[in-house]
């Protein structure tokens, strides 16, 4: 299936694996509608698109706003017209161990990483209802398949992404003809790990280091090839580790 024209919105666009995505997306010739909190990034993301020939639209807004969902939907009608596809990258990682009780954090990642991608799914089904057509690609994670020492609220999120994911193309498959994917990323060198606040885990983040991580261009490589088969043939899920990661 060609991406010539689909509308599709991709949030935590700012950085890591939304960055490479919605360069991907835009070269195969989507309009892609950026978005994360912070401007300046996405601001030059787009003109970087644009240099390269794409169609990008930059909004600013956090997925956790239900206000800011409202005005990145319209601005896409606006600019481009329906939703085609949501990316819904946004999330945070701040692994730690329970014992150390940093429940804001436990907070934000319920936040951000479980209701910021139900935010999404809410803003978009009205569209692919209208269209019967559509698709959502949620990202979940290993941590969506498996659980890891100071990942429990982590790994938490990420397999209620993996069981939403399941659950929305149960009932949006058949009847809306909309495909839903869950991508499961092992180890990507991105930022994701600057959100760790927890000492005993950056010491334990050390047996990593020999790892040859995933690139982010690599998930987005995974994102584009689930959006690009025939009608008929909806990707569910793709799990995809660096080759020596064993967790
Ligand atoms: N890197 C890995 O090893 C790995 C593995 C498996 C799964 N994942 C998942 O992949 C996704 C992308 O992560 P990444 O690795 O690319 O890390 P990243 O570079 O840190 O990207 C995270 C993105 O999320 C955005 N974000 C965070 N909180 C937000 C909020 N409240 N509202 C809107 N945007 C928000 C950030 O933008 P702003 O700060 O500008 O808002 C940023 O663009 C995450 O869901 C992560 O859990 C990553």
């Amino acid at each position: 299936m060609s991406l010539e024209n689909k509308n599709i919105i991709v949030t935590g666009a700012s950085s890591g694996i939304g960055e490479a995505t919605a360069k991907k997306l835009a070269a195969a010739g989507a309009n892609v509608v950026i978005t994360a909190r912070r401007t300046e990034r996405l601001n030059e993301l787009k003109d970087e698109i644009e240099k390269d020939g794409g169609k990008a639209l930059a909004i600013t807004g956090d997925v956790t706003s239900k206000e800011d969902w409202k005005s990145i939907v319209e601005q896409t009608h606006n600019n481009f017209g329906k939703v085609d596809v949501l990316v819904n990258n946004a999330g945070l990682m701040p692994l730690s161990f329970v014992e150390n009780l940093k429940t804001d954090e436990w907070d934000k990642m319920v936040d951000v990483n479980i209701k910021g991608v139900l935010n999404g799914v809410a803003s978009v089904v009205p569209d692919m209802k209208e269209t019967k057509a559509g698709h959502i690609i949620n990202i979940s994670s290993v941590a969506g398949r498996k659980i890891m020492p100071a990942g429990a609220v982590y790994c938490a999120t990420k397999y209620a992404v993996r069981a939403l994911s399941e659950g929305i193309r149960l009932e949006m498959g058949p009847k809306y003809n909309t495909k839903v994917t869950s991508i499961e990323p092992g180890f990507v060198a991105t930022e994701l790990t600057n959100t760790i606040t927890d000492d005993d885990v950056k010491d334990m983040m050390s047996q990593f280091e020999d790892l040859t991580p995933l690139q982010a261009s690599d998930i987005a490589d995974s994102i584009y090839y689930a959006l690009t088969q025939p009608e008929h043939s909806s990707v569910n899920e793709i799990l995809i580790r660096p080759t020596n990661q064993d967790l």
